[in-house]
Order: structure tokens, then sequence, then C-alpha cells
């Protein structure tokens, strides 16, 4: 397989900029190869085996596209749908790749922190349980939070279905308002949690997945690649 990349596919497959900016900054002089500003987009290297930096910044180069979504309510979490628009919907067209889908779902009227990747091994990974990664979520509630639906939650609750789920944390910020960790993602899992405790969720939010934080600078509906370091820390849960 062909290890070398010319500079601006590479610089474009980061996801930060397209094929032409990547251009005009490599003749701009901004980007270095092990540390000599080069001007030669064309230029072909081995990304494996070079330290890039454009403006100082190190580029991590990866084969894959990593993207926070700031995801609004009314779109659905799928790769297509022919009645609703979807989360893909809103991926600009210089951030698609083939196989980019989302990690994990959403409901419709879910919003904030999405992951979308086109890297298969991380999606598994993040969404399989034995690896008890946390994704935490802000809820909205009719009711206030008791002991008694604090433990409830900690010793694992079976819903009315019979669908049991694991221990999860349930914290009361202020009145209306609680965070709910899990470990897992099952079918309208929060609502039915909480429901459960005769807490009806009115607006759901998840602020974080694993290591990834929602940036909430990132507006809604508006996408940006993963930071490097964003990227090494859900990379090392592929390690463990
Ligand atoms: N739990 C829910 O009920 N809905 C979501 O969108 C995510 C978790």
């Amino acid at each position: 397989m062909e290890k070398t990349l010319r500079l601006d596919k590479l610089l474009a497959d980061t996801g930060r900029w397209s094929r032409k900016e990547a251009r005009a900054l490599i003749r701009q002089g901004r980007l270095t190869v092990d540390g000599k500003a080069t001007r030669q987009p064309e230029l072909r290297v081995d990304p494996s085996a070079v330290g890039l930096a454009v403006d100082g910044e190190p580029i991590c180069w990866s084969r894959h596209v990593y993207l926070l979504m700031n995801k609004p309510s009314g779109v659905l979490t799928a790769t297509e749908d022919r009645h609703a628009p979807t989360v893909l919907d809103l991926v600009p067209e210089e951030l698609r790749r083939p196989g980019l889908s989302p990690v994990g779902r959403l409901d419709k009227d879910t919003t904030g922190l999405l992951l979308l990747t086109d890297d298969g091994a991380l999606n598994h990974a993040l969404l399989s349980p034995k690896r008890h990664v946390d994704k935490v979520y802000l809820a909205r509630i009719d009711g206030t939070i008791s002991g008694d639906d604090v433990a409830a939650f900690r010793a694992g609750l079976t819903l009315e279905d019979g669908t049991v789920c694991l221990p999860a944390e349930l914290e009361g910020l202020e009145p209306g308002l609680c965070r709910v960790t899990l470990r897992e993602g099952k079918f309208h899992q929060v609502k039915r949690m909480l429901a459960s405790r005769g807490l009806p969720v009115q607006a759901l939010r998840r602020v974080s997945m694993g290591p990834l934080i929602m940036d909430e600078t990132l507006p809604e509906g508006a996408v940006r690649p993963l930071k490097t370091e964003e990227v090494s820390a859900l990379l090392s849960l592929t390690e463990r």
C-alpha cells in the first residue's frame, strides 16, 4: 500500500482545511515538516514518519475522521432518512467520508454531544457495555429527585418491560434539573429510567462521553473535527 501522501491531501484529511485552503497555507510557509517550512503542496511524505505542524501547532494525521457535533433537537441520529433531516445532513461536504456514522444514538429531541467517525473499531469500543464508557446527560424533569431515586439508580433499575439496567449515577443539581451518568445506551434509556421513578423528562442533553466533553462554544447544529488531544484520549480507550 502507498505509504506517502501529498501534503495538501494530508492536511485536508484532518478535516480542518479544504484542499484549497491547505494548498494556500502551505504556499504561505505555515506548514513545517520536521521543523522545516515547506511551500510545496505536492510534496509526498509518509505521515506516520514525520512531524507536521501548522503555525507551530502539531498536526495529528489519522486515516480516520473524528467529528464532534452539537446536535440540535429535531434531527434524527441516522445516516439517511427519506422524511426527516439527519445528523449526516449537518456535516459539511469537506468533512464527509465514506463510512462516516454517528457513535450511538440520541433521540430526535435530545441535544448535545454526538461523535461521528469512520473509525469502526472506535465506534464499537465506545458502545460496548464491557468498556464501561460513561455517558453523562443533563435532564430537565418534572419533579424533584429523592434519596430513594438516587439509591434505585445506583442499585440498577428494572424497567416496566423487564429491561434490567446497569447501576447508574443520578444527581439532583437544582429543582427540575438532574445529571445522569450511564455506562450503556439502551433505547430511550434516560427517559425510561427517570419515568420509572415518576420523573418525566422534558428536555435531555448529552454533555460528555468518556473523555470527550461537550464544547459549549460550538453553536447548535455545528460540527468540528476533534482536537489532537481529544482523539488521543478516545483512542486510548481502544487500547484497554
Ligand atoms: N437516553 C434517552 O432517553 N434518550 C437519548 O437520546 C439518550 C439517552
